[in-house]
């Protein structure tokens, strides 16, 4: 509802020339420190896991873990890290993607979902949409089904949501915001 997207929307702040000059960085960290628009957010979150059916959230390093982590108890259901290169025990399945510049990588446990698991995964910026794409591929080959890719805030500028037609095969890509 719009109510919600303007809570949320005028606690996330612009930093411009942030990471390098003449980029725009939207900071989250005022919504986080508000505890009235990050328990909307999480509300928000935890609707959409029930709304989409999912069984488990999966959450991405390190930004989306702060959202998946609180919607995932909100909502009742387990909550599986998807953590950058190197980072987890056990045996895991990667994927790489490309960045502005060169490649990055990321990872889930192979033995994190199961067939018949539905995943909502969830991270706080949607921007070239590579993020998103890798960790869908991920849940995917670690045998389970995407309920749905979620996100804070979806910059729509960057296209994100054309790149992620593919990956998505048809579920739902939910932005609570799009600037
Ligand atoms: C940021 C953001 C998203 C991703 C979006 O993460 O949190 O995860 O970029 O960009 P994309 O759609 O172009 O892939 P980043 O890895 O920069 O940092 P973080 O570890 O702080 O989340
Ligand atoms: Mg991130």
């Amino acid at each position: 509802p719009a109510a919600l997207r303007e809570l949320l929307l005028s606690r996330i702040t612009d930093v411009p020339d942030y990471p390098q000059p003449g980029v725009v960085f939207k900071d989250i960290t005022p919504l986080l420190a508000d505890a009235a628009a990050f328990g909307a957010l999480t509300d928000a979150l935890a609707e959409l896991c029930v709304r989409h059916r999912a069984d488990k959230i999966a959450g991405l390093e390190a930004r989306g873990f702060i959202l998946a982590a609180p919607a995932a108890i909100r909502a009742g259901v387990g909550f599986v890290p998807v953590r950058k290169a190197g980072k987890l025990p056990g045996a895991t399945l990667g994927q790489t993607y490309d960045l502005e510049y060169g490649r990055a990588e990321i990872e889930i446990h192979a033995d994190a979902l199961e067939p018949g698991d539905r995943v909502l995964v969830i991270d706080d910026v949607l921007a070239t949409g590579g993020t998103a794409d890798a960790s869908l591929q991920l849940v995917r080959r670690a045998g389970a089904e995407v309920a749905g890719l979620a996100v804070l805030l979806e910059l729509g500028f960057l296209e994100g949501r054309k790149r992620l037609e593919a990956g998505l095969k048809g579920a739902p890509l939910e932005a609570l915001v799009t600037v």
